[in-house]
């Protein structure tokens, strides 16, 4: 190419790029929210990159079990989940963050992620938190959050000021953090409850469709450390612990649905149900088996909750789908780098 023809291309190029600046008002176009790329890159950025291992819920463990489901359930869903006989069910429990060695014995998330193998071929999965609600709203709102928490180079820690801006503007991405400080160090992960956040239809035989949203809750009840205990048990608990309680046969849940009312607020991950909705028990899931090591059958799977069997459908809430793409991606790259999770 000649001289003047690539100036001319250089020149081309800045002008388009100072009418999109013009057009935007911004400096630096915003990050798309939507592109499952740049919010796993931005994750990345945000939380640490661990080659090999989830983006989220890094260090975790495989275990299996199996489900019932109960009348009350039949009478609310069609789903082949709820029919009464035992359905086998791939179970991973894990810490939140994208740190394989995040501390057992800290405040933080606890997860419980479910794949329901169903008659037909049909499959359920979902991924539950110890929290009754999501830090984001919105794939914007999550987006925005992570880069206004990204570390700076300098610094290696985010700057204050720009999460202090973020969070006011957003004090509902509060909430899920201020739960966990609530609440006690979780004893194991067989004794904290886990929330779907997401509210989802269920469709029954005659096609009448009930909002609700889930929790899943410890037959044995909650059970939490004191800040000594806490302390005493260490980073690394909760896997032996879970191994042990297995064995001796006391880690179930029950499954339990808040039926949503009229003009509820069921599209928000970060607002849950008013207190005292109904609750009905769909069901009891008990955990039968755990890995002895890091693989076993959860190791591949990622839990896009947008996988659900006929007779339960997806809400309005936006951050539902927007979590397919981006665990798809997080799957690809942890297999490339040969996954990890523990
Ligand atoms: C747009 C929103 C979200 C994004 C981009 C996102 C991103 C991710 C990613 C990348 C993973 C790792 C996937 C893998 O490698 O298999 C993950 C795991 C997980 N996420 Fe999210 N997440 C979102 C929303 C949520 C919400 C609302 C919840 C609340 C229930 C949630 C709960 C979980 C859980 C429990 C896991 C671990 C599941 C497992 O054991 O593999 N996420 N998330």
């Amino acid at each position: 190419m000649k001289t003047s023809t690539l100036i001319a291309v250089a020149v081309a190029t800045l002008m388009s790029t100072v009418s999109a600046i013009a057009q935007t008002g911004t400096a630096a176009p915003a990050v798309s929210a939507n592109d499952p790329r740049a919010m796993v890159n931005q994750f990345e950025a945000t939380t640490g990159k661990f080659e090999g291992y989830r983006r989220s819920g890094a260090k975790g463990i495989c275990a299996t079990g199996e489900f019932v489901g109960t009348a009350d359930a039949r009478g609310l869903s069609i789903a082949s989940v709820f029919r009464g006989q035992a359905v086998p069910v791939v179970v991973r429990f894990s810490v939140g963050g994208s740190n394989p060695k995040a501390p057992d014995n800290t405040k933080s998330q606890r997860n419980l992620a479910l794949q329901f193998n169903l008659p037909a071929g049909e499959q359920w999965i979902m991924g539950n938190i110890s929290a009754p609600v999501f830090g984001s709203a919105t794939p914007r709102q999550l987006m925005d959050g992570l880069i206004a928490r990204q570390p700076d180079p300098a610094t290696k820690v985010a700057d204050p000021v720009k999460v202090k801006a973020f969070t006011d503007a957003n004090p509902e991405t509060l909430l899920q953090a201020r739960h966990y400080a609530s609440q006690p160090v979780p004893a194991s992960f067989g004794s904290v409850n886990y929330w779907g956040v997401h509210a989802f239809g269920f469709v029954n035989a005659s096609g009448a469709k009930q909002f609700g949203k889930w929790i899943f809750e410890p037959v044995g009840g909650l059970q939490g450390l004191s800040d000594d205990e806490a302390k005493a048990k260490g980073a690394t608990f909760l896997f032996d612990d879970l191994r042990q309680r297995v064995k001796d046969g006391k880690v179930a849940f029950n499954f339990n649905l808040e039926l949503a009312q009229a003009g509820d607020k069921i599209d928000n991950a970060t607002v849950p149900l008013p207190e005292g909705r109904k609750k009905v028990n769909m069901g009891l899931l008990k955990i039968t088996a755990v890995s002895e090591d890091s693989s076993g059958p959860c190791l591949t799977i990622n839990f896009n909750p947008m996988v659900m069997p006929k007779g339960v459908e997806a809400s309005a809430d936006p951050m539902l789908p927007a979590r397919a793409a981006p665990y798809a991606i997080s799957l690809g790259r942890r297999l490339v780098e040969g996954a990890k999770q523990q």
